[in-house]
């Protein structure tokens, strides 16, 4: 099989990149080793940055967003059992975000590449990725049940697939510079069946650490909480869950959390990763296949549809004009938009947890800085226009 691009990975990243090369007229084929309902069930990001929601309906993916998807104008913040509302809209000149999980605008993109005669092979096993340092790349992989290998040939190949797919190393250890964060704690999520507790985003750092209340419709609330890493589900039985949550969400005015059934739970390791550089040869990487920020921030998604749409000007460029030029500034272009999101992912993680070695030094520092967001404009600003999202320069 031939194609123009060859995308490995059909998360946010290979599916927006697949949908912009669609509309400007290039061919890909996706390869995913999942099957195409594990890819639309599974849980994950929630928030979606201003442009992305633009963007998404500039695609013609706006009416389920729409109607479905949360619009939010502010966050509130809170430690020490009080509240302070952060007016986003306000103080981005109206912009906002729009909680809609990740697993919606899979389905919507998935639905809507089919639609428009896109290619994606759902179930693949083996990827391998060949020539990338020549003319020819392509792609080895075994389809759902087949016995023979097959093979992709195209002129790009892109690794969207993810921190652990094989992309990025195929990059040559020698090339690779790799930047590595980890943190002492983890979040423990949940889904409940429950109703809205309050009418925007909580994140708390209060008692034993962070909380975070989210929501997904009026009937589904997403709850997470800093956990121990080195701990796992069975050590949290629902008692300790909603202690805990309760303890780090409660007030002195009467507030009261809307309990409910838990009917999905799982722990999620913070860890902040930069590759660099995003591309070798005829490769290109596109989001946590290069680079992963820890979920405080609400930015990996995000991050992934910017590369994506980096990407696909790019390769526009490239096939209309002849023109490489933006693509061989990918890398440079994507990074600089990755370590403003890395700074503000670190910045929002190091606010908000509770570090299991903080002195009580640090522990004030942080309340300072908490109350620095409150009381302060510019300090308010600056965390209210990185959470909306950093104007987008795809490059001019
Ligand atoms: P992925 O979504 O990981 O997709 C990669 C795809 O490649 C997968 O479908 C995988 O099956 C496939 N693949 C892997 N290996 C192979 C292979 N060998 N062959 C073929 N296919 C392969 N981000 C936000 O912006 N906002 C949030 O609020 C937010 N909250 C989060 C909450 C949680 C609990 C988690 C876990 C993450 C959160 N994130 C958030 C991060 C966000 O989910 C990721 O950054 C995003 O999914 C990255 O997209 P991607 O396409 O780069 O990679
Ligand atoms: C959600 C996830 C985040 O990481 C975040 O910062 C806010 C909301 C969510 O899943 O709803």
């Amino acid at each position: 099989m031939r194609t123009r691009i060859g995308i490995l990975g059909a998360g946010p990243a290979g599916l927006f990149l697949a949908l912009l090369l669609r509309r400007a007229g290039i061919d890909s084929v996706v390869l995913e080793s999942r099957d195409r309902a594990a890819v639309e069930g599974t849980i994950r990001a929630g928030v979606l940055e201003h442009w992305v929601t633009e963007l998404m309906r500039e695609l013609g993916l706006g009416e389920r967003l729409d109607r479905e998807g949360h619009v939010h104008d502010g966050i509130t913040l809170q430690s020490h059992r009080r509240r302070f509302h952060l007016d986003i809209a306000g103080l981005t000149d109206g912009r906002h975000v729009t909680v809609y999980p990740q697993h919606e605008v899979l389905r919507d993109l998935i639905g809507a590449l089919l639609a428009r005669g896109g290619e994606i092979r759902f179930g693949i096993s083996g990827a391998r990725l060949h020539g990338i340092d020549g003319e020819s790349p392509f792609i080895t992989y075994r389809e759902a049940g087949a016995e023979r290998e097959s093979r992709l040939d195209c002129d790009f190949i892109v690794g969207a697939d993810g921190y652990h797919g094989p992309s990025r190393q195929a990059i040559p250890a020698s090339l690779r510079q790799e930047a590595h964060r980890l943190y002492p704690f983890a979040w423990l999520g949940i889904l409940v069946h429950a109703r809205q507790s309050w009418p925007e985003l909580i994140y708390a750092s209060q008692g034993e650490g962070f909380a975070l209340l989210s929501t997904r419709t009026p009937e589904i609330q997403r709850l997470y909480l800093q956990c121990d890493p080195a701990e796992d589900l069975t050590q949290w039985p629902e008692a300790r869950i909603w202690d805990q949550l309760r303890a780090r969400l409660a007030t002195d005015d009467g507030w009261t959390l809307d309990e409910g059934e838990i009917f999905q739970k799982g722990i999620i390791p913070l860890r902040s990763f930069v590759c660099a550089p995003m591309q070798h040869g005829r490769l290109f990487l596109a989001g946590d296949a290069a680079h992963i920020v820890p979920p405080t921030g609400a930015k990996g998604l995000n991050l992934a549809v910017a590369d994506a749409l980096v990407l696909s000007r790019a390769l526009e460029a490239e096939a209309r004009a002849g023109d490489s030029g933006r693509l061989q500034r990918y890398s440079e272009t994507c990074l600089r938009r990755v370590w403003k999101a890395q700074r503000f992912s670190w910045f929002m993680t190091r606010l908000l947890h509770r570090d299991p070695a903080e002195t009580l030094f640090d522990a004030q520092v942080r309340e300072a800085e908490l109350a620095l967001i409150r009381d302060t404009r510019a300090a308010a600003v600056s965390l209210a226009e990185n959470y909306v999202g950093l104007p987008f320069d795809a490059e001019a």
